[in-house]
């Protein structure tokens, strides 16, 4: 099956993203090419991914030495605790720093097996196949690993690029429409920091794209989508200043994942949604953006019945919680509250350039609540 190829050029790595439709079955001939030296390999397995896949990725890799860990995904089994017992399994099987782990699995099955990665003997050889669309999109692609603390998500971590990623959009057949929005929430982020014909482009074809899976139309916002993501992190791996861009909306969504401990009541990719609604309507209150782009956002999110209430998912009690967990994000250097906002669609603001306390977000928060 044909796919298409783009590069990731960061400063520690240059590696392949691969795309295509039913791409799973080339896997071992791209691992015999890119990574000749591997004997053993482990895959990291989202328990949730139908066997048909499983067994059509380890058919692939039938001369190698296989072995398959499966995981139930969820914030909570992202955590120090399973990465442990991981590497502990890991090791016990006697992998080599040239052998090669497999994520097989969404954002949190990626983030925990690249983070594994990276500590197993200093640095082992890493494969990412993406299997939600927030992974195909985001998650997957710009070397943040991690997993979460009692303290807040995602800090704990390092950074560490793979050997190469597969993109196989048929492996979104089995995702639940719930976690189609979900991932849907970093396309519309890359539009709207970044590029504003993707947003029109978006507005026109998303529905189809999310609600029937619309496979030319997929391919199209994921292979724009990382794109995207690929020039922020070529310029900027580490997130010293750019790479900061891509947070937008994600300090409210860290406040809203923490107020509900986590859980699956509100997922990562909701939670961005959320975030990004709250951010540009902060945007549009501090005179930053224009109220007509603003109007635009709201009329995009109503079209898509993407989640845009915050009285639906919390309490007016809850929001000291919200934002004591935004506090904790990485991003804070001092007491404030630092975000990315955003200008006009398909453009943000710089970073470290909107610092906010505490105070002014309750209001704005207690606004949302009238
Ligand atoms: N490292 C990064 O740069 C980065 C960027 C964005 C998000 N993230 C992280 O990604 C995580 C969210 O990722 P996610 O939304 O993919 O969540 P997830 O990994 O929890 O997957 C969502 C759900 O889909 C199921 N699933 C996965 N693939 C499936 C398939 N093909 N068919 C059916 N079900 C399937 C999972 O079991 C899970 O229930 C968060 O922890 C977030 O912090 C990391």
């Amino acid at each position: 099956m044909k796919s298409t190829k783009i590069i990731i050029k960061t400063k520690s790595k240059i590696y392949p993203i691969y795309f295509g439709d039913k791409i799973l079955g080339s896997i071992g001939r791209i691992i015999k090419k890119k990574i000749p030296n591997i004997k053993k390999i482990v895959i990291i397995a989202d328990n949730k991914i139908p066997p048909f896949f499983l067994k059509k990725l380890i058919f692939s890799l039938k001369k190698y030495n296989t072995k398959i860990y499966k995981i139930t995904a969820n914030e909570k089994s992202k955590s120090f605790k399973t990465a442990n017992k991981l590497i502990e399994r890991i090791l016990k099987d006697n992998l080599n720093r040239s052998d090669c782990i497999i994520s097989f699995g969404g954002g949190v099955v990626s983030d925990l097996s690249s983070f594994i990665s990276s500590l197993v003997k200093r640095g082992i050889k890493f494969v990412n196949i993406p299997t939600t669309l927030l992974a195909q999109v985001d998650a997957s692609i710009g070397g943040k690993t991690g997993v979460n603390s009692f303290q807040g998500k995602n800090l704990i971590g390092t950074f560490y690029q793979p050997d190469f990623i597969l993109i196989d959009t048929s492996l979104l057949k089995s995702l639940p429409q719930r976690e189609m929005i979900c991932g849907y929430g970093e396309i519309l982020k890359h539009s709207l920091i970044l590029d504003k014909k993707f947003f029109f482009w978006l507005n026109k074809n998303a529905k189809k794209m999310i609600y029937k899976k619309n496979k030319i139309l997929l391919k199209y916002a994921i292979i724009k989508s990382c794109k995207i993501k690929s020039l922020v992190i070529n310029k900027d791996e580490k997130e010293k200043d750019l790479r900061m861009l891509l947070n937008f909306g994600h300090t409210f969504a860290h406040g809203f994942e923490g107020a509900r401990n986590f859980s699956k009541k509100i997922s990562h990719g909701e939670a961005v949604l959320l975030g990004m609604i709250m951010a540009s309507k902060l945007s549009f209150d501090k005179k930053i953006l224009p109220l007509q782009h603003l109007n635009l956002i709201k009329n995009h999110y109503i079209k898509l019945n993407l989640p845009m209430n915050i009285k639906r998912k919390f309490k007016k009690n809850e929001i000291n919680k919200i934002l004591n967990f935004m506090k904790k994000d990485k991003k804070n250097i001092d007491k404030k509250i630092n975000l990315i906002l955003l200008k006009k669609i398909g453009m943000a603001t710089k970073p470290n350039n909107y610092k906010v306390n505490e105070n002014e977000l309750k209001k704005f928060f207690l606004k949302e609540f009238v």
